[in-house]
């Protein structure tokens, strides 16, 4: 047998007895794993610095986890990490490295792509964009009529938004409190106009930001708050509040925008991992080039983490695998995020853009039908709004939703009462979650508080809880930016080994190509002028004719 035969026959077979395991433990029920083992969470909890990762609400035992393991090295994933670290083309359908482990290395260690060490460029970067900071934070980067620039607007979207909002959001109290900072992603025009609404133009910077320079959303935008910006201030003022952050220098040229402007990045740092690049420019200005800095020590600390630790200690590493197991052995289609923290809530939206444009993918790196199913559906809000909402669903809809809960132990405010609150909902969750009540129970405890038998054994099988559904949770001391930067990079590298045991290359996102293709075909339709659609479906043809019809005027 050839090696990469040998490897695929260890791979099914890895598969297989982890099926055969299911099969035998399916049955287990979660009271039942806590009841025989009062170790169960020291044994399944990882920690990382003051990070504590506890899984022992996953419906795995001992050897589900030695399993699983065998599944990651089966599939190689320390080879791939090797080569995601090594600047390899790993991202193999646009033939890039997918490298950016190498915009937040805080050693001295060379980081390399084709045998050229790219730290001398990304550090010129990053100095570049803490001089720039600097100036705006200290009010000395002025506008074309000499008033110093107090408002930023980012304009981008997918990975050129959703992280610089996310950790805005995030780390709101490390901003400057004399600048403000807006974001625009939706090339619905209600989103511009409410970010430009009650902006003076002569103090505010316009920061667009696009990998390609080409995408539609962005690009109408950016011409929108030109032209915003012009009307008031005349051409000439452009040089002085446009910034471009992008890889493709000609196009930002073309728009007006200067070199001196322009913070550049390259073609393999991927959209969704762009926050460490120049994508966190607004970031930077925001919370300051320190803080930025502590955020991608944090992201380094985990990708040390991540790079130098077993297996079996390896905390994205055990995230991926009990994903792996609830949505491949478990049937699990979905998986929650839930901050139990206000600051984060956009950070469920930025996963979604992580997880499922990584490994939304049905066709394996060698081009051929994926046997298994990939991504779930990534979705949440934060705690405890979700509880008055999609938990329902979590506790007594017929399938289980894996959920991550999220917090941290410390506050950031001074309130007496809510952080406990806070938690003790967060945790009650998760243990609802997992034990649940069962009918016998629920029906005795309505007895207990006066309910009639005949009302009691009607309700019971309404008010009981299965249990038996996983959930992980992540605990921190304090959500700061290093803390952030650690959270971010634990998801970046469990979407890897995810992709790697998927087989699907997690750095490509074709998926996004074909709507946008149509969308410039159905543009011009929707033109009164234009012809009826020809060669469209009969529904979009249907829309078509049916907007038209609304818009035309009265005869
Ligand atoms: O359409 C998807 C996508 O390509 C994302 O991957 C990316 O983050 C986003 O669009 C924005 O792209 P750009 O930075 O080139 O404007």
């Amino acid at each position: 047998m050839d090696g990469p035969t040998r490897a695929a026959t260890r791979l099914d077979r890895a598969w297989a007895t982890l099926a055969q395991h299911r099969d035998r433990i399916v049955s287990l029920h979660l009271r039942d794993l806590f009841a025989g083992d009062p170790e169960r969470f020291r044994r399944f909890s990882l920690r990382q610095e003051d990070l504590l990762f506890d899984y022992s609400k996953q419906r795995v035992t001992a050897e589900t986890m030695a399993l699983l393991h065998e599944l990651a090295r089966a599939a190689d994933v320390a080879g791939w990490t090797d080569r995601l670290f090594s600047g390899e083309r790993i991202n193999s359908t646009e033939d890039r490295a997918a490298y950016h482990v190498a915009l937040r290395n805080r050693s001295t260690a060379p980081m390399r792509i084709d045998g050229r060490d790219v730290m001398p460029d990304i550090r010129a970067v990053l100095e570049r964009m803490r001089a720039f900071a600097d100036r705006v934070r200290a009010g000395e980067q002025l506008g074309a009529t000499g008033k110093p620039l107090r408002s930023v607007i980012n304009i981008g979207i997918g990975g050129s938004d959703l992280g610089p909002a996310m950790a805005d959001q995030a780390l709101g109290k490390w901003r400057h409190p004399g600048l403000q900072l807006r974001h625009v992603s939706n090339v619905d025009g209600a989103d511009i106009e409410r970010a430009l609404s009650g902006l003076d133009p002569a103090t505010t910077l316009v920061i667009v930001a696009s990998k390609t320079f080409t995408t539609q959303e962005t690009m109408t935008n950016a011409a929108s708050a030109r032209a915003w910006l012009v009307g008031r201030l005349g051409e000439a003022a452009v040089g002085k509040h446009f910034v471009a952050v992008s890889t493709a220098r000609d196009a930002v040229a073309a728009f007006g925008i200067t070199r001196e402007n322009t913070f550049g990045f390259w073609d393999w740092v991927g959209g969704r991992y762009s926050l460490w690049s120049a994508i966190g420019l607004p970031l930077m200005i925001a919370i300051g080039p320190e803080s930025f800095d502590r955020m991608l020590e944090g992201a380094h600390a985990i990708d040390r983490h991540f790079r130098g630790t077993s297996l079996d200690a390896n905390i994205p590493v055990a995230m991926a695998l009990v994903g792996i197991w609830n949505t491949n052995f478990l049937g699990a289609r979905a998986h929650a995020v839930l901050p139990y923290d206000h600051r984060l809530r956009r950070f469920p939206a930025y996963l979604q853009q992580l997880e499922m444009e990584s490994n939304g993918k049905r066709i394996d790196r060698d081009g051929r039908t994926v046997r298994h199913a990939t991504c779930p559906v990534v979705f949440g809000e934060p705690g405890t709004n979700g509880q008055h909402a999609l938990m329902q669903l979590f506790h007594q809809g017929p399938d289980p939703v894996p959920t991550d809960f999220i917090a941290p132990v410390e506050p950031d405010h001074e309130l007496s009462g809510h952080h406990d609150i806070l938690l003790a909902n967060m945790i009650a969750q998760s243990q609802a979650l997992a034990i649940g009540e069962d009918e016998a129970e629920a029906r005795a405890a309505m007895l207990a508080s006066g309910t009639g038998r005949e009302t009691a054994d009607r309700l019971a099988p309404h008010r009981a809880f299965p249990g038996n559904r996983p959930s992980s949770t992540l605990l921190f001391r304090r959500l700061d930016p290093y803390t952030l930067g650690r959270l971010i990079a634990l998801y970046e590298h469990k979407v890897f080994v995810q992709g790697v045991i998927w087989g699907v290359n997690s750095f490509d996102q074709w998926g996004v190509e074909l709507g946008k293709t149509l969308a410039r075909k159905v543009l011009p339709e929707l033109s009164l002028n234009a012809l009826p659609a020809e060669g469209q479906d009969a529904s979009t043809a249907g829309l078509i004719g049916h907007i038209k019809a609304m818009r035309a005027p009265a005869p």
